[in-house]
């Protein structure tokens, strides 16, 4: 009887913990979700802005014409920006290898666009990456947001 009762003790000491762990793990996973979709949109800036950004840390006004040039033409690798943003990026782009559809990239065709400083830091630095094999400047940028932002439908 005392041998049952041993055993029944040690299964509940058991599952306790476990319980515990499964919490804990369910918790967590609703808290990275729950901030997961917090951050996936900051909202935290604006086409203007980031231009005006992009001028001040190159110390040179834009030029929404070098921007096009420089959007619209291949930099010695097999991409340009147009290759996926399309050209004028005004309407829905298509990814070059992976077919994916891509929001136009101008701010007044896709309200999104622009509007989250940390989204366009990571695709600047992607896609900088992938059609030059660098980073763009701070001048390149600019240009390229002056260029963006001067096509109205
Ligand atoms: C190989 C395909 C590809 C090329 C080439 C490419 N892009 Fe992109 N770009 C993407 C994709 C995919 C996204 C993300 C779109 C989304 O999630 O809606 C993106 C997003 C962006 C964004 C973020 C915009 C925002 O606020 O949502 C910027 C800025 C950008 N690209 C700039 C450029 C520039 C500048 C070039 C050329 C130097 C370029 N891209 C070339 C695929 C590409």
């Amino acid at each position: 009887m005392s041998f049952l009762l041993n055993r029944a003790r040690r299964a509940r000491r058991a599952t306790v913990p476990t319980l515990r762990a499964t919490l804990l793990a369910t918790g967590l996973a609703l808290c990275a979700s729950v901030s997961l979709s917090v951050s996936a949109w900051a909202a935290d800036t604006s086409p203007a802005a980031q231009q005006a950004r992009f001028s001040a840390e190159a110390k040179a006004p834009a030029d929404a014409e070098r921007g096009r040039v420089f959007f619209t033409s291949r930099q010695g690798g097999e991409w340009s920006c147009a290759s996926c943003h399309g050209n004028p990026p005004t309407a829905q782009g298509k990814h070059a290898n992976t077919g994916k559809l891509i929001k136009p990239l101008a701010p007044a065709f896709n309200p999104m666009a622009f509007t989250d400083s940390a989204r366009v830091d990571k695709w600047f630095r992607r896609n900088c990456n992938d059609v030059l094999k660098r980073e763009c400047s701070p001048g390149e940028k600019a240009d390229v947001l002056a260029w963006l932002n001067s096509l109205k439908p």
